[in-house]
């Protein structure tokens, strides 16, 4: 498509998008003084700083001045870029995508997968009817029913049943007019190794469907008995175009609100982990896919909630698997904390048997990571020896080397003295050795904020956001405010938006959020919907007093500044010749001159 197309299609979702019901998906609202408040899914906060304003289609955090549009909204939370925000909208409004002058390529690969977004909907559907309506799906419907699954569980989940048969499923879709190829490329059907022509891939297992937010894209198949060792317990969709395990989580797209809600996603190993305390009412549970916790996982939580609660399997295995994932996420800047499930091995078995009030208490409970990683090697210890105790003593510091809680870290230093009979100065004095050395924590949120935070004086604060909302409005008024106030006046971030303005202006366009979203960097574009959002619907007369006052507000400031320098050069090397005294006086006098002008009759120019 061309770029005129690109221009009303995005225009034409635009129209018929609601900030609000878009916002609302992800994070409750509530309705105060003309806005919409809600808890900020991008930084993890206990007060609603993040604002939502209907009637201008914007949105600003004061917490940590994330903002923009519906799309820019739509791209944060979700971790897709501008555009594929303004597609996944259209796709949830049912709006086509412009389909001409896209080249050949691009039309095929699009065409295509929708194709296999549909295979997989279309062999959901055919598992599923197996399981709740076939003769053949009895004995998946006899294994759930054992485990305790009801049949609303296997509605919310779509469970399913595959066949044990060898073309169940190719041949259904076949008919329906889908490839073997379509179909080995969403990783249902494989190619015989002997012979020629496929077979299906699931086979005797039941179904658990997988989607991202585009969609089902997967499936995981768990054998009906565990007890042969022939064939894995499960089968997962192999990584595919649509498909990867590193960067899916099971149940998120049906978890995303709770998580948003609870401020924190309960990370279990197994899908039959998310099943059970989902069915439970413990809805902000998410499995990874029988592999590691990466950092792709750590930001896909990270857009609906801070607190990642890790809550895997109580064998070494499990707990290995929470130890490697902790520093990953810790990096990521993630709140981590442990549960360790005491009774049962998996939260499945813990929850069918104690239920969802002591689930709950487990996750009150949880341990922070420094305890956790504390606990861990201290029950691992070699008491008997010095060395043990030492080695110990190593493994552990490293863990508390960053907490710069003084009274915590006391704590934590008795406790280790305490556990490991070890005198309490020692370790604290081996303490103070390494965390001079360990790395700071930067948090990339803050370096942000005290950059947005530049502008320190409220006064000029609001003249600048002031100059820069007429600029939006009418961009011919920049000429004016840049003759008075020069750019490099301006916070990094605000030269950013008027060069952006100007630039706009000069090229006869109207700036607009779109094109703001994507052209501008994530700082400025933020700053800039929130600076908009302030804006009033006063007359346009009105407006331009104001507008006259913020210039010569940011003029006076400017002209002070001035002065101030010109007086401490003149007094600190006064110069020896007439004439350059002259001039510095001279120029001293016009700038004081014009200041006073400007104090006594603010709207003189
Ligand atoms: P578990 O064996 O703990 O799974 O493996 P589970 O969900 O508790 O299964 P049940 O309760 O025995 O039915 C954890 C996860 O590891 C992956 C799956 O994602 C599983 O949910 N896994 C396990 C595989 O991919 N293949 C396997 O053969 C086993
Ligand atoms: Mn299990």
């Amino acid at each position: 498509m061309g770029n005129a197309e690109i221009d009303e299609f995005v225009e034409h979702v635009t129209e018929r998008t609601d900030i609000y019901s878009v916002v609302s998906r992800y994070v409750p609202l509530t309705q105060k003084s003309g806005r919409y408040w809600g808890r900020c899914p991008f930084h993890n906060e206990k007060t609603a700083s993040f604002s939502v304003s209907p009637d201008k289609g914007l949105f600003y955090c004061f917490g940590c001045g994330a903002g923009g549009n519906v799309f820019k909204f739509l791209s944060l939370i979700e971790n897709i870029t501008y555009f594929e925000a303004v597609k996944l909208q259209a796709q949830r409004l049912g709006i086509e995508l412009p389909t001409k002058k896209t080249s050949p390529e691009q039309e095929r690969r699009r065409r295509e997968e929708k194709i296999l977004l549909k295979i997989n909907e279309l062999a959901q559907d055919f598992y599923h009817e197996c399981l709740i309506k076939t003769a053949r799906g009895e004995v998946g419907r006899k294994y759930l029913a054992a485990r305790g699954i009801t049949t609303e569980t296997i509605e919310a989940f779509k469970l399913g049943f595959a066949p044990d048969e060898w073309e169940a499923l190719l041949k259904k879709l076949m008919r329906q007019n889908f490839s073997p190829q379509q179909l080995e490329a969403v990783g249902l059907i494989a190619k015989r190794k002997n012979s020629s022509g496929y077979y299906d891939r699931f086979r005797g297992r039941i179904m658990i469907p997988i989607a991202n937010i585009f969609g089902h894209i997967g499936f995981g198949g768990r054998v009906l008995n565990s007890g042969d060792d022939t064939t894995p317990k499960y089968l997962n969709t192999p990584d595919t175009a649509l498909f990867n395990k590193r960067n899916l989580l099971f149940g998120l797209d049906k978890s995303n609100r709770a998580i948003n809600a609870a401020g924190a996603a309960i990370v279990v190993e197994g899908y039959m982990d998310a099943i059970s305390l989902f069915s439970a009412g413990i809805k902000n549970v998410v499995a990874t896919l029988g592999t590691a916790f990466t950092p792709e996982h750590a930001k896909l939580i990270l857009r609906y909630a801070k607190k990642i609660i890790f809550c895997y399997d109580s064998d070494e295995a499990g707990q290995r698997a929470t130890l490697r994932a902790l520093p990953i996420v810790q990096q990521i800047g993630a709140e981590v904390f442990v549960v360790k499930v005491p009774d049962g091995k998996d939260p499945d078995e813990f929850i069918r048997k104690h239920g969802k009030v002591a689930f709950e208490e487990l996750i009150k409970n949880a341990e922070t990571l420094v305890d956790y990683r504390m606990n861990y090697v201290l029950a691992r210890t070699e008491y008997g020896t010095t060395a043990g105790k030492f080695q110990a003593l190593q493994e552990i510091l490293p863990v508390i080397a960053k907490i710069n809680d003084n009274v915590k870290l006391k704590d934590y230093l008795k406790k280790i003295a305490n556990a490991l009979s070890l005198d309490e100065y020692l370790i604290e004095d081996k303490w103070k050795k390494l965390s001079s050395t360990a790395e700071p924590d930067i948090n990339p949120a803050v370096v942000k904020r005290k950059k947005l935070d530049a502008e320190k004086n409220p006064q000029l604060k609001a003249a600048c956001e002031d100059v820069i909302r007429m600029a939006w409005d009418e961009g011919d008024t920049l000429g004016y405010t840049l003759a008075m106030v020069p750019l490099e006046t301006f916070s990094e971030v605000y030269q950013e938006i008027i060069k952006w303005i100007e630039n706009c202006t000069a090229q006869a366009r109207r700036p607009d959020q779109m094109s703001a979203a994507t052209e501008l960097s994530e700082a400025a574009n933020a700053e800039l919907a929130r600076i908009l959002m302030k804006g009033s619907d006063t007359p346009r007369e009105q407006k331009l007093i104001v507008f006259d006052d913020s210039v010569n507000i940011l003029r006076r400031d400017l002209l002070e500044k001035k002065y101030k320098k010109l007086l401490a050069q003149s007094e600190k090397d006064i110069p020896n010749d007439e004439a350059t005294r002259i001039k510095i006086v001279e120029e001293l006098i016009k700038v004081k001159t014009e200041i006073d002008k400007l104090k006594g009759n603010p709207n003189c120019f």
